[in-house]
């Protein structure tokens, strides 16, 4: 034990700190001179004071709001080893999200750079984004997703079967199910055995190295991380080998990436094909990004309707009207799911309470104006999208969860669950399919308890429940 904590503090003192200390001289603080704001300690800056309150039930909100009043709508910091500027409000928002001009680009944490790979779509500006855009957004489009719904359903009632007298963890739950959709949508994978669980592990480690420090040496998460995404490129590899020999042949999005893929080099222009490396980097690329999303907004749902009986009450009432109103069958059809008023205007308000996404990262790719301030090429952005959600002049009352609030249509850029512009998240379809069917089963069968009262929130980029929010449940 010792000796570890010896070779720590060696890593630290002649590895990490120096690194830190010259990503603090390179990018000296005097160009930000002109933007309010502290810059805190030298190497670590504000770092710790925004780790904290991350995790606080308020999340990020507590740091930016202090700072806001303090200094304004813009205000400048050094956090977790980058200087930043944390902007908010409709203006920021538009100019941020639409990014006119190729003026911004997607700003990931290097470890996740490196582990996503420089193909994927969030990695790619410009023509090449464009052009993956194009190429994702049929098969996640509602009509794609239709051929997933029975399975979807299925893995819904299986899951919820195992819940009736017992007391679970509703994250974990929704991790479970979710990681099945995506793996059987992606690449067919079977809900179990032994493929699923080699998939399971290796997607875990994955998403636990996306924010770790940038070291790579054996041991560390980011480390583990590289490996595990070496492996799941592997088992994406061996798919692609058997479907190509014809051995196997499945109506899944690596299907429809495959038939518009082919082993050219990226320098033989065509719109429609995609290279290895670029198919598995951006299969790998949904996984991530849809993966912690969907797990953590269904779990906020589940807590803020036990939070909000009344909400629970109208929206149960939906659900059962829906069981009344169907003339044939008894299981969920495909066009139910497409209508369902009410729940979508609590997925709405779940996405706003709990936002997430707390802040969306970009860099700017070019010298602009924004707020009356200059912001120069290569800085960090970072709008708070929490203050955006809970503005008292467009959400009344921001702390209630209210699913009428969203009746009336808002204004463009006050609303930003699944964000906007060129970047807006084009898994939204299937996030929603997945919540509206598994809601629909949970409400119909069962009524449920908190076993805690605690707002923890886990210290990760997608903010999700510490205690994963442990209930107990019973029949209806
Ligand atoms: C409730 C669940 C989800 C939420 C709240 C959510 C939210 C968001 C938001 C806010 C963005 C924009 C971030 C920014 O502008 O910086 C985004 C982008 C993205 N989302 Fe989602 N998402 C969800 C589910 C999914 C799913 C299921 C998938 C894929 C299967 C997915 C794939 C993506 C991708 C690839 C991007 C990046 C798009 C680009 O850069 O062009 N998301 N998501």
């Amino acid at each position: 034990m010792e000796l570890i904590i010896i070779i720590v503090s060696l890593i630290l003192s002649l590895v990490v700190l120096p690194i830190l200390w010259l990503m603090y001289k390179t990018r000296s603080p005097k160009e930000m001179e002109g933007i309010p704001g502290n810059l805190g300690w030298p190497i670590v800056g504000e770092s710790f004071s925004f780790l904290s309150d991350f995790s606080s039930p308020s999340g990020i909100f507590s740091f930016m709001n202090k700072r806001q009043k303090r200094y304004g709508k813009v205000f400048k910091s050094f956090v977790l080893g980058r200087f930043t500027v944390f902007m908010t409000g409709r203006e920021a928002s538009k100019i941020l999200l639409t990014g006119k001009d190729g003026i911004v680009s997607l700003n990931l944490f290097y470890t996740g750079q490196q582990v996503l790979g420089p193909t994927s779509l969030l990695q790619t500006t410009g023509e090449a984004h464009k052009r993956l855009r194009r190429l994702i957004a049929e098969p996640l489009s509602l009509d794609g997703l239709k051929k997933y719904f029975h399975f979807i359903n299925t893995q819904a009632m299986v899951t919820l079967d195992q819940w009736e007298g017992k007391k679970v963890h509703v994250l974990e739950e929704a991790s479970t199910f979710t990681l099945k959709v995506i793996g059987h949508m992606i690449m067919s994978l079977e809900p179990t055995g032994e493929e699923q669980e080699k998939f399971r592990s290796n997607f875990k480690i994955i998403s636990s190295s996306f924010a770790s420090l940038p070291f790579k040496l054996p041991g560390t998460a980011f480390h583990r991380g590289i490996k595990a995404r070496d492996r799941m490129y592997e088992m994406l590899d061996s798919v692609i080998l058997r479907r190509r020999n014809g051995q196997d042949f499945q109506q899944d999005f690596l299907e429809s990436l495959i038939m518009k893929h082919s082993r050219k080099s990226d320098a033989q222009e065509d719109e429609n094909k995609l290279t290895d490396k670029q198919l598995k980097d951006n299969v790998l690329t949904l996984l991530v990004a849809g993966h912690d999303t969907t797990t953590a907004a269904l779990t906020w749902l589940i807590k803020f309707l036990e939070e909000n009986p009344n909400v629970l009450e109208q929206l149960r009432e939906e659900h059962r009207e829906i069981i009344a109103n169907r003339k044939s069958g008894t299981d969920l059809t495909w066009s139910e799911v497409n209508n369902m008023p009410y729940t979508a205007k609590v997925i709405s308000e779940t996405l706003r309470r709990a936002t997430i996404l707390p802040w969306f990262s970009r860099k700017a790719s070019q010298d602009f104006e924004i707020d009356g301030f200059k912001v120069k090429k290569g800085w960090s952005l970072n709008l708070d999208v929490v203050s955006i959600h809970h503005d008292p002049k467009v959400f009344p009352d921001p702390y209630k969860f209210d699913p009428s609030r969203f009746d009336e249509h808002l204004r463009p850029f006050s609303f930003l669950g699944f964000g906007n512009g060129p970047r807006m998240c084009p898994g939204m379809n299937l996030a929603k399919v997945e919540i509206y069917v598994f809601i629909h089963h949970l409400v119909t069968r069962y009524k449920w308890r908190a076993l805690e009262k605690d707002d923890s929130v886990q210290p990760t980029l997608v903010r999700m429940p510490k205690n994963k929010y442990p209930i107990i449940v019973e029949s209806l």
